[in-house]
């Protein structure tokens, strides 16, 4: 391999959330960091030339992207999505999280109903209640072809009042890639009731082996009428720190709204790095990508055949995308917080704890596996001992 996942910088004291905040986070500095979702891995060496090149003029005034960004992400989405986008339905926002914020205030009003599925991502909660909007749940269903979309359940909760569904595709925490089959119905539904989705696509590209990742809007006309999309290089080359996303939005009238509520915000403008960092990371960032997913892919094989062999109480949900694993701790027989507590005071291990993502997430832990192997079996073999030491 080209690129290097076997060895992590320290991050400590560096103004790192994962790493230097876990005493604030877990009540222990010394947890090894599988929580947020953010890499231990270098951000590639083809973006941090490319910022150091743009410092090399040293002016810092306002800026704009160019159409030599628009260019490469029009390739990186085509090229690997298999979707065909116009420049003007791209539009910037300075993150997957303000943009679900910003299309909650351009396209519903107070007391309007915005559906989502979980377990899912804390954020997307907010999004609703932070601005008097009413929460409704399509929980997904776990099966035993894994996790689906409830869609007899979702025809059910819609009423009159229903504006807006916010889909996590691929699925964090659940690592499902939605199938062109799933994504068509969806779509048929939510067009059907006049319902726009907000398709948060920010893991579309962190795909394990042998997936592929359809995108919404691609599906059918009717899906790109309904269809807001999200799509981000912050998790995919570890630069979240930048504070730069994409929307896409094909549809004329949903664009305008989203513009005029962005540039209303004045949070349109973006920022120097963040635009330099993405034309690089969608110019030369294939095989750095394809490099990433296979060492991750290597780690979710390592969850998978430790917990198989060595603590089957631990079941884990083979992930297709993203690099979270979603563990079923549910034959350990204790609520979220026994099992947070389980988790970082025996075991040494920080985790997100599945409660935190709503309904269904009880009984689970999400763990992040963007690091290097070593640390993997390190939290594994901590966890394996916890658990001996606990019986
Ligand atoms: C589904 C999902 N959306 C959005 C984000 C964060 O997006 P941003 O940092 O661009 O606000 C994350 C980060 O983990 C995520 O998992």
């Amino acid at each position: 391999m080209k690129y290097n996942f076997e060895e992590a910088p320290d991050r400590v004291n560096t103004n790192c959330l994962k790493w230097d905040k876990r005493e604030e986070v877990f009540g222990k500095a010394d947890v090894i960091p599988m929580w947020i979702a953010d890499m231990d891995f270098r951000t590639p060496p083809f973006i941090i030339e490319a910022l150091r090149e743009r410092l090399n003029h040293e002016i810092l005034g306002y800026s704009y992207r160019p159409d030599s960004y628009f260019k490469a992400f029009m390739n990186w989405v085509s090229t690997l999505h298999g979707w065909d986008i116009r420049q003007e339905w791209i539009e910037f926002s300075p993150g997957v999280v303000p943009a679900l914020n910003v299309c909650t205030l351009a396209y519903t009003s107070p007391n309007d109903e915005i559906i989502i599925q979980p377990p899912v991502y804390p954020p997307f909660y907010g999004a609703a209640n932070d601005h008097g909007r009413r929460l409704v749940f399509n929980q997904l269903l776990e099966t035993e072809k894994g996790y689906q979309m409830d869609f007899e359940g979702l025809r059910r909760i819609i009423t009159p009042a229903t504006r807006m569904l916010i889909l996590s595709n691929p699925h964090n925490p659940v690592g499902r890639v939605w199938s062109r089959d799933e994504l068509n119905e969806l779509a048929e539904i939510c067009h059907e009731n006049g319902i726009i989705i907000l398709s948060d696509e920010i893991h579309s590209d962190l795909l394990l082996p042998g997936m592929k990742h359809v995108p919404l809007a691609s599906v059918s006309e009717k899906a790109a009428a309904v269809t807001v999309t999200c799509m981000a290089p912050s998790k995919t080359f570890n630069l979240a720190g930048l504070s730069t996303s994409s929307m896409i939005i094909s549809d004329p009238v949903l664009m305008e709204k989203f513009r005029k509520t962005l540039t209303g915000l004045h949070i349109h403008l973006g920022n120097i790095f963040g635009n330099v960092a993405s034309e690089a990371a969608y110019t030369h960032g294939r095989e750095w990508l394809e490099q990433l997913m296979r060492y991750v892919g290597e780690n979710v094989d390592l969850v998978v055949s430790f917990c198989r062999e060595r603590m089957p109480v631990i079941r884990p949900v083979r992930p297709e995308a993203t690099y979270m694993i979603w563990l079923d701790c549910r034959a350990m027989g204790m609520n979220g917080q026994e099992l947070n507590r389980f988790f970082v005071e025996s075991a040494g291990v920080g985790m997100n704890e599945g409660s935190r993502f709503g309904p269904g997430g009880e009984g689970f832990m999400r763990m992040n596996l963007a690091c290097p192997g070593a640390t993997v079996m390190r939290a594994l073999e901590q966890i394996e001992s916890a658990l001996k030491s606990a019986r």
